[in-house]
């Protein structure tokens, strides 16, 4: 007995919306919080998890399974072998090591260099039109990384980046003048951690200019509460590593919200890490990535927005990019 009875003159299936799907490479906290940000959210139509361990990553699979009933329709597959990610739209990497307390994201890229060389090739094999989002660290090398093994053009090879920190910059700038996070417009660029770059000129609230609201000698104090800020947004992961072990839901949510702007094409402009060469007075024989403010839709970076620096702020990208660029000549790709 049929479950469910057609009904008179169905039209045949119109070719609605097209079918989506997202792979998500480590099941970890990073990879986890990913992706239920990304099924809460209804993002995609098929979810792919792939991780190094079989039963973790079978136990993830059916708890995120066993929610289907308070969820968007969503089919959820786990496998070790990358089958499982063909014709993937976007691919987002989470696997690998991650900071000890104390630890720099810089001193995790010799084990994860190692790890990326087992990761993108097949990625790149078995879905060659995706989208490829790194999240594991050192984030900025490690999408240069991608971007060499992957073989793929640059605009579809993106870092998580600086969306992450400039989040954090807005809330304590929001907490700061007691007003709504959402409302602050404000970014951090370069490289995501230690030498990220604060863009003070540009920050505004509610289309309010902020630094030029000040007179001199007030000014002159907000200076000192904006440097406390930065430094607090550098400190960020550091505390949350050293309080609960791991940073995640702040990671989950900023590659959820990359996930819908690239695969829903909404122009949305947010920073993150790309090739960089050419922008901002960075040479053009400089092939790093780092974050600069772009606009991202359903091909991958659109364009990069052309932001007004002071002199003091582009000095600052200009050596951040200088250093990721030393660093990746002791490289062995
Ligand atoms: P975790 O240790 O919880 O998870 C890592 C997962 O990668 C594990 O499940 C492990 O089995 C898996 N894995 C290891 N080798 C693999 C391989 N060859 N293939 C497939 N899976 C493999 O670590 P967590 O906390 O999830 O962090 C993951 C990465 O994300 C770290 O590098 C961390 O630094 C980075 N991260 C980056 C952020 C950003 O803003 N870019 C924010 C937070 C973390
Ligand atoms: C974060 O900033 C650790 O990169 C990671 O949360």
């Amino acid at each position: 007995r049929a479950l469910f009875r057609p009904i008179q003159q169905a039209a045949p299936p119109s070719p609605t919306k097209r079918h989506t799907k997202i792979s998500v490479i480590g099941a970890g906290n990073v990879g986890m919080a990913i992706a239920q940000t990304i099924l809460t959210q209804d993002l995609t139509d098929e979810l792919a998890l792939v991780d190094a361990k079989p039963d973790k990553l079978r136990g993830e699979m059916l708890d995120l399974q066993h929610a289907a009933a308070f969820l968007p329709r969503t089919r959820i597959l786990a496998s070790p072998d990358y089958a499982v990610t063909v014709d993937s739209d976007l691919c987002i990497i989470t696997a690998g090591a991650r900071q000890i307390p104390g630890e720099t994201r810089l001193n995790l890229l010799q084990r994860n260099l190692s790890l990326f060389k087992e990761i993108v090739p097949p990625l790149a094999r078995y879905s060659p039109g995706a989208l490829l989002l790194v999240v594991s660290n050192p984030v900025d090398v490690l999408t240069y990384i991608a971007w060499k093994l992957s073989g793929f053009p640059p605009n579809r090879v993106i870092g998580s980046g600086t969306n992450l920190d400039s989040s954090r910059f807005r809330f304590l700038l929001a907490d700061h003048l007691e007003v709504n996070a959402q409302d602050v417009q404000a970014y951090m660029v370069g490289e995501h951690g230690d030498s990220s770059v604060a863009l003070w000129s540009s920050i505004s609230v509610g289309g309010v200019p902020i630094l030029s609201q000040f007179t001199k000698d007030v000014a002159a104090i907000e200076q000192g509460v904006l440097e406390r800020i930065r430094k607090a947004v550098v400190d960020s992961a550091y505390e949350v590593i050293r309080l609960k072990g791991y940073t995640s839901w702040a990671i989950g949510y900023s590659v959820a919200s990359l996930a819908r702007s690239l695969l829903r094409d909404q122009h949305r402009i947010h920073p993150v890490s790309l090739l960089a060469k050419g922008f901002y007075g960075i040479p053009d024989d400089r092939e790093v990535f780092l974050s600069l403010p772009a606009q991202l839709g359903r091909s991958g970076i659109l364009s990069v927005a052309n932001i007004q620096l002071t002199d003091e702020e582009a000095g600052r990208l200009q050596r951040s990019a200088e250093a990721l660029w030393d660093l990746q000549q002791k490289l062995d790709l």
